[in-house]
């Protein structure tokens, strides 16, 4: 099958969180099972860009309701990613530094839409499959079915990934000159709340939609950001489909960001080794138990209760622990915890900002993963952390209840806890703690265990193919 995945991040072209992951993931091990996988996305000023060849495929110009534009989309020359790689870009528009974070996000990802099925519109043939990625790429589905410019390419089936609800790109009636001449009559099946919601368009308007965890398909018919009652109507079109994680990225065996490389076999001299360099860099004691914090600083992550969790954790554990903060987002939240280092020094330190390097060291060197999160669609942290043999404390929501369980259960390898609160983090570290210091066997066994469940591409990738079947 030929898939064209739409996306607005992809991994290592462009990458703020787990989207970009999956983008850079997915159509490799979809082109490795023999399909044909292409990723479009924006063309960012990035690393990537600068640093590798392109050829331009095809240049194009459009007139949407007087908003006239050129584009131009280039293909990158060597398939270094395993599969081919488009990038379109817009002057002055789509050719920024950052991915989202601009007044006018709403015009870029419209423009980049736009393009996109300019560009399908001279193509001699059809692709199988159009596959968008969350809301940025969410008005395709609608697009290609009722805007007079686009009628040819209408019987090409969509598929919509949720891979999170929260962020539906709400856009006011005003700003539908941005969408091409449609049939008005249809102008319902672009609303949510009287807005234009890209989001709840693809829902409405894609022929099949997926999330990336059963349980937070379940949980977005009662907890998506008032879309409650769209899931609820459109169910018989959802299935859940649990990422999996890259093998060529995130392995502790080959990854090149380790100075020492381990398998389950020798886990403990790996993680030691990697625990005494991130020690020593973070001035923390390698002999404590060491609990990581790894995202983007907002509610979502409840990264608000950290600043007051650790604190209390800190004084209830008598300084028996040590955490370690990676991440970025709210202002305040990152104040407070830069805050702690002067608090706690020696057991708390944290990096604010973003460093891939720094996040696969923490991975290993670490031996609890923290996730109080209030919404987690999938989560690929506590993935990461297991392959790593780091033992993940995750609140029981969404994908995190599809990936972890709880050590007190039989067979059990994680700490789970309800809340997202300050108390249930820290009677999370309080058991974590207890592990650490008491049960040395029980934490060696759980260790070779994560590290051997397998949450490879391979089997979401077999469901995935599965429904772009059911579409033909
Ligand atoms: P989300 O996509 O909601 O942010 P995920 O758990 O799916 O959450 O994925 C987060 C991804 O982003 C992981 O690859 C994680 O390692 C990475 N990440 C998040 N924040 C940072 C950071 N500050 N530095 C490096 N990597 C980060
Ligand atoms: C989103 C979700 C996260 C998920 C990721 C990749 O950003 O917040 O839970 O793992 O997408 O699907």
């Amino acid at each position: 099958m030929e898939i064209i995945h739409l996306s607005a991040e992809c991994y290592p072209v462009a990458k703020a969180g787990g989207l970009g992951d999956v983008v850079g993931a997915l159509p490799k091990y979809q082109t490795k099972m023999g399909h044909y996988a292409k990723v479009v996305m924006p063309m960012y000023h990035t690393k990537f860009l600068n640093t590798h060849e392109w050829d331009v495929d095809f240049k194009g110009s459009t007139n949407v309701n007087g908003w006239w534009f050129d584009f131009t989309v280039i293909k990158e020359k060597h398939n270094t990613l395993g599969f081919d790689l488009f990038l379109i870009d817009i002057n002055g528009l789509l050719d920024r530094d950052s991915i989202y974070g601009y007044t006018d996000d709403t015009q870029r990802f419209c423009g980049f839409q736009i393009a996109f099925l300019n560009w399908l519109n001279h193509w001699q043939h059809k692709p199988d499959i159009i596959h968008c990625h969350d809301y940025h790429v969410g008005l395709i589905p609608f697009m290609i079915k009722y805007c007079y410019e686009y009628n040819r390419l209408n019987d090409i089936p969509t598929v919509l990934t949720i891979h999170n609800a929260q962020y539906q790109g709400w856009m006011g009636w005003n700003q539908s000159n941005f969408i091409p001449p449609f049939d008005s009559w249809k102008s319902g099946l672009l609303e949510w709340e009287d807005d234009i919601n890209p989001l709840a368009s693809a829902v409405k308007n894609a022929w099949k939609v997926t999330t990336v965890s059963q349980s937070y398909l379940e949980e977005l018919r009662y907890n998506s950001n008032g879309l409650e009652a769209l899931f609820e109507y459109e169910k018989g079109k959802c299935t859940g489909i649990l990422n999996g994680i890259d093998d060529d990225v995130w392995n502790p065996e080959t990854d090149k960001y380790l100075e020492t490389n381990y398998t389950a076999d020798d886990v403990e001299e790996g993680k030691q080794a990697a625990k005494g360099m991130l020690c020593k860099e973070f001035n923390l004691d390698a002999e404590k138990p060491l609990i990581i914090f790894i995202g983007r600083l907002v509610g979502e992550k409840a990264a608000d209760l950290l600043p007051d969790a650790i604190t209390s954790a800190m004084y209830t554990m008598q300084g028996n622990v040590n955490f370690l903060i990676l991440g970025s987002g709210e202002p305040h939240v990152e104040w407070q915890l830069q805050q702690l280092i002067n608090t706690f020094p020696g057991n708390y330190n944290s990096m604010i900002g973003y460093s891939e390097a720094l996040s696969h060291l923490m991975y290993s060197g670490s031996d609890f993963l923290l996730m109080p999160s209030r919404v987690e669609p999938c989560g690929l942290n506590q993935m990461y952390a297991m392959k790593y043999g780091t033992v993940p404390m995750v609140r029981a929501t969404g994908g995190l209840i599809d990936t972890v369980t709880d050590m007190g259960d039989a067979g059990g390898w994680g700490i789970r806890f309800l809340q997202a609160s300050i108390g249930d983090i820290v009677h999370a570290t309080g058991r974590a703690v207890g592990l650490f210091y008491d049960d040395k066997e029980a934490l060696a066994g759980m260790r070779k265990h994560m590290m051997q469940i397998d949450n490879s591409w391979e089997n979401s990738v077999h469901q995935y193919i599965s429904v772009y079947q059911s579409l033909k």
